[in-house]
């Protein structure tokens, strides 16, 4: 039988809402959840690129999937231009590059000084349509940034959603100085007002 789109979505949707509802450390449903979005086709999401790539147009997006303990969205970024660094607190996010190539740095706090503002970097690759999903944990590269290197698009999923209520703020990050340390650089990171 031939799979349709609907049912890689679906099935995207479904792993999902199986993860989120036990916990995001769980192998199995982390693993499920990434098969089922390294499966997805760009065209199966139906992505609404008209006038998303006109000249001076910043980054936006499509919601794809909204749900009470996830989000599932598509991002749209034109050539040159960044999403800043931003965070993903307590949050797990599933992302797919679907149209690249993008570069995306990513960082973690520095544990030795917790809340300082130290981060250490955790990668740094360029990555494009034919990269697997990448994993962002809440201590595994979960400050990032991406620049669109031609004009682009991905896919996250993220959970559980920002709430502000419950914690979870995005906030944008500038890169002020580093620090050498015995174990390496380190950068300095400030809050800055986000796009
Ligand atoms: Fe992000």
């Amino acid at each position: 039988m031939t799979e349709r789109a609907t049912d890689r979505i679906e099935e995207l949707i479904r792993s999902a809402e199986s993860l989120a509802s036990k916990s995001w450390f769980d192998r199995a449903g982390i693993a499920r959840t990434r098969r089922a979005m390294d499966r997805l086709h760009p065209e199966d999401l139906e992505p609404d690129s008209v006038g998303r790539f006109s000249p001076g147009r910043g980054w936006s997006s499509q919601c794809v999937c909204s749900h009470s303990r996830f989000d599932i969205g598509l991002f749209f970024v034109p050539a040159g231009q960044v999403i800043p660094l931003h965070d993903h607190p307590f949050m797990t996010v599933f992302q797919r590059i679907l149209w690249g190539p993008f570069e995306i740095r990513a960082f973690d706090w520095d544990q030795r000084f917790p809340w300082s503002g130290l981060a250490r970097s955790t990668y740094e690759i360029t990555a494009g349509g034919d990269a697997g999903t990448l994993l962002i944990l809440p201590a595994y590269g979960n400050l990032h940034t991406l620049k669109a290197l031609e004009d682009g698009l991905f896919l996250d999923c993220v959970m559980p959603p920002y709430d502000e209520s419950d914690g979870r703020v995005c906030h944008y990050y500038g890169q002020v100085g580093t620090v050498a340390t015995t174990d390496g650089t380190l950068t300095r990171l400030e809050v800055v007002d986000g796009p």
